[in-house]
């Protein structure tokens, strides 16, 4: 309800709007009304109310709160529902308790800080409070585990159009899903999936942006960039969600439609920023890597199934996501 008035104040700009407008238009009592604007209020929204006139909206906080997301996301939108935690210790945990507990999909946990981030391959993901994006969606695809897996490669996708989108800036894809500037990492993503016998229970996608951090620890410093780093402006975190889950809406339903990550592979090649160039693949751990565990070769792209191709020793190979990391020959990308 609270997303509902907020929107419905938001489109009517400098006009005021009636309750009685408000109470028909979402089938409630004035009552229930006063009482959504007045927690409306407490959370920080200035709302003038004048009698005979309405309610109209001055100004809105600074916070990542879940019913203002809500209101700037896109009819029927995958994400249905924002709750925002001042501080948890991984988003994906959360949610992968409330899916636990049998939450619906379109779920979206987001919080100001974690307190024990997760990356993939068990690492640890840096999340200071206030400066990222620490946010989980809850999906439950209709479709094989097996297929599953290319979410995250759309999931990647999403996050190079947001930030083409807000900034007007170019991102690139660090195959399978790592979102690079100047190769550096702006984003990670780490989706998780509950499945038995050919059926998916829940896929989690966790997405972290660095947003707003000024720097960096000197251990992430070679690897690790900002949005703001990059452009010098501050990253409105609402309004990046608010796009990102419109975007990733519209991508999804594409995804599931086609049934293939075929639609997305052109966008998707275009964005690889390892494509044409020389990559080392460690079949292992990067950290302490031993001769025999690294091949080196020419990625060429993905294919339809998220594999890397990669020329080694002029015969194509089929790299699967999970079981190689690929990096530059020089550094990270
Ligand atoms: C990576 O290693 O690149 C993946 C990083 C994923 C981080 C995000 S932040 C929100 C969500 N919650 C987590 O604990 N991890 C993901």
């Amino acid at each position: 309800m609270k997303a509902k008035i907020l929107k419905a104040l938001k489109d009517a700009g400098e006009e005021y709007v009636s309750g009685a407008v408000l109470c028909e238009k979402f089938g409630v009592s004035r009552q229930a009304i006063w009482k959504n604007i007045v927690a409306l209020k407490e959370t920080g929204y200035r709302i003038e109310s004048v009698s005979n006139r309405g309610y109209r909206l001055v100004s809105s906080p600074d916070v990542l709160y879940g019913p203002e997301i809500e209101s700037r996301l896109s009819e029927n939108n995958i994400c249905r529902k924002v709750l925002y935690f001042e501080e948890v210790d991984s988003t994906n945990i959360k949610l992968k308790q409330l899916a636990e507990a049998g939450e619906e999909e379109g779920l979206l946990v987001i919080a100001d800080q974690q307190t024990s981030g997760k990356g993939r391959r068990g690492r640890h993901w840096n999340s200071e409070k206030g400066e990222g994006i620490y946010m989980s969606l809850l999906l439950r695809p209709r479709i094989s585990p097996f297929h599953a897996s290319v979410l995250v490669f759309i999931t990647a996708l999403v996050a190079v159009e947001t930030i083409e989108n807000i900034f007007g800036i170019s991102a690139g894809i660090k195959w399978p899903n790592d979102v690079v500037i100047n190769g550096k990492k702006i984003c990670g993503i780490l989706t998780e999936m509950s499945a038995e016998e050919g059926s998916i229970h829940y896929v989690v996608a966790g997405i972290g942006i660095n947003a707003n951090m000024e720097e960096f620890p000197e251990e992430l410093k070679i690897k690790a960039t900002s949005l703001f780093l990059e452009t010098k402006k501050k990253t409105d975190r609402v309004e990046f969600t608010a796009e990102f889950l419109n975007v990733f809406d519209k991508f999804y339903k594409k995804f599931l439609e086609a049934g293939s990550l075929h639609p997305f592979l052109g966008k998707y090649n275009a964005a690889l920023v390892n494509r044409g160039k020389e990559v080392k693949i460690y079949y292992g751990m990067v950290e302490n890597a031993k001769p025999e565990e690294i091949e080196t070769g020419i990625a060429n792209g993905i294919a339809e199934d998220g594999a890397l191709l990669v020329t080694v020793d002029g015969k194509e190979k089929r790299i699967v996501s999970g079981e190689v990391s690929v990096r530059g020959i020089m550094d990270y990308v």
